[in-house]
């Protein structure tokens, strides 16, 4: 049995696998029209999401399977007072595997224990979101051909935004990365993650400035500051509009640089930088869909 809980929990081998097999279903996809006929995906939502649920169970039905679940905790026996880990043992008899969100860090990790099935982690908190990291490096192997040599910028809540740690995790087991992470202070990536950048012996450079090392990006991918972690609404009200990435900013950029974004965008991304070719966020959430799809494949073949 194997879950994906965090990115760590595949090789780079594993990735890189999965990657290759998205890619195939890219240049071929009815080859995989049937491929989970009879197989069923269950959604666990006990957080808001449009992107992740929806593109997992498009890429269930795209594979020629079924998907059952709920979009909210509300409308399930957890307002009942069911723990994770009963909810995921019950759901385990009706799904062949399971992908789950959940507001606190390490519930999909504590429910895992108790499946009987593959449990894949949607996004905990502010922890990990690891189907969104495979679907970043989808993206910046389709936008950029490689994972080394590259200056990728991170900007805005790096302390919540659990995308960048999962993509800062991924991206330093590749050779020769650097990162910049654009951020205010009270939003600055946690401590184990730029020491685990410092023992794989990457570089790394925090600053506040957005326009600081603009010229230098290969890819700079923007996030939104998550209001849902903060504890005191006057803080996120002052750090929200930060860094507001507009069309004029990008002049200094270079010609082949990719602005990435998980979304969903408040107001980080200008609405003029989306027709600008540098801007590959849409093309992201089509990645999304096609990564997720050869990681059902993967992780039910693993299961057998
Ligand atoms: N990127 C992402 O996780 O989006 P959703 O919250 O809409 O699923």
């Amino acid at each position: 049995m194997r879950h994906l809980i965090d990115i760590v929990d595949l090789t780079v081998e594993e990735i890189d696998s999965i990657l290759e097999k998205a890619g195939d279903i890219i240049a071929d996809g009815a080859k995989y029209a049937h491929a989970m006929d009879g197989k069923k995906l269950a959604t666990l939502f006990f957080e808001p999401s449009t992107r992740t649920r929806l593109s997992f169970e498009a890429a269930m039905l795209e594979l020629g399977g079924t998907v059952l679940g709920f979009s909210e905790a509300a409308s399930s026996s957890a307002a009942k007072g069911e723990s994770v880990s009963d909810t995921i043992r019950t759901v385990g008899c009706y799904a062949d595997v399971i992908a789950m969100r959940h507001p606190k860090e390490g519930a999909p990790r504590a429910a895992s224990i108790r499946s009987i099935v593959p449990v894949i982690n949607a996004g905990d908190g502010g922890h990990c979101h690891p189907t969104q990291t495979l679907t970043d490096l989808m993206t910046i192997k389709a936008e950029k051909g490689r994972f080394s040599g590259l200056t990728v910028g991170l900007c805005g809540d790096l302390k919540f935004g659990r995308t960048v740690h999962s993509l800062l995790n991924a991206l330093s087991r590749y050779d020769d990365m650097r990162f910049i992470l654009i951020s205010p202070e009270e939003l600055q990536v946690p401590d184990y993650i730029t020491d685990m950048l410092d023992e794989r012996g990457l570089s790394w450079t925090a600053t506040n400035s957005m326009d600081e090392y603009m010229e230098e990006l290969d890819i700079l991918y923007m996030t939104r500051v998550q209001k849902e972690r903060f504890f005191n609404e006057a803080d996120y009200i002052r750090l929200k509009d930060t860094f507001i990435l507009t069309r004029a900013k990008l002049e200094r950029a270079k010609k082949d640089m990719r602005v990435m974004h998980p979304l969903p965008r408040v107001n980080e991304i200008s609405r003029d930088v989306d027709d600008d070719p540098r801007a590959a966020y849409f093309r992201q959430v089509y990645y999304g869909k096609i990564a997720r799809m050869a990681l059902i494949m993967w992780i039910l073949e693993a299961a057998k």
